[in-house]
């Protein structure tokens, strides 16, 4: 069983990103098991913190269950043409201490998909996320790109994917994905 987390980039209860992660929950192939973790606990990263008491118990939950996983599956935003700061945040907790960075990231297997009302399907984000990837030691996966356009019109009202041509590339995404982790676990 190939072992992936899912996490959303927003914390916004309307968010199309999580409505996303949790299509790619539906679509997810059978011999996967996928859990989808959130990252509203991690707080703003505070180096005083840090020094002072050490990596924060949300911190330290969600950087073991990234390094027992198998990949990581990340629906982000775009702010500013950019990565959105909550989750940047986030990922900057889980790198800490550097030393515990290549336990959590290294070798790791990453996807980006993301949604946006606009129609550039977050584009400049997937890419501003490719710096800090490569940084972390990540295994980021190329084989697709799931790019989603005009959110409010490709989700219904009560949150599910109703475009049948996105739930396709959705659908061959996380397929692809998931045959890379696997390709991945067994070289
Ligand atoms: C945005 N948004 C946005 N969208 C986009 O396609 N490119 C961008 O550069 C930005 N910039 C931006 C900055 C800030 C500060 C906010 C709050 C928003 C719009 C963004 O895509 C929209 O709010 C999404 O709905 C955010 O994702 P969730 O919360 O729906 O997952």
């Amino acid at each position: 069983m190939t072992k992936l987390i899912g996490i959303s980039g927003s914390l916004r209860s309307g968010s199309y990103n999580t409505m996303l992660i949790k299509a790619a929950a539906r679509v997810m192939p059978v011999d996967v098991e996928f859990r989808i973790e959130t990252i509203r606990d991690i707080p703003l990263y505070d180096g005083d913190i840090e020094t002072k008491s050490g990596i924060p118990p949300a911190v330290t939950a969600l950087k073991n269950t990234i390094a027992a996983a198998d990949g990581v599956l990340i629906a982000s935003p775009e702010y500013n043409n950019s990565v959105p700061g909550v989750l940047k945040n986030a990922i900057d907790w889980l790198s800490r201490p550097p030393e515990d960075s290549k336990r959590v990231f290294g070798g790791k297997p990453f996807g980006i998909i993301g949604a946006t009302p606009g129609g550039f399907g977050t584009i400049l984000s997937q890419n501003a996320w490719l710096p800090v990837l490569l940084t972390l030691g990540t295994q980021p996966w190329f084989g697709a790109r799931l790019l989603v356009s005009r959110a409010p019109t490709v989700f219904g009202e009560d949150g599910t994917l109703t475009d049948k041509k996105i739930e396709a590339q959705l659908r061959s995404y996380v397929e692809g994905f998931a045959r890379y982790v696997r390709s991945y676990q067994s070289s």
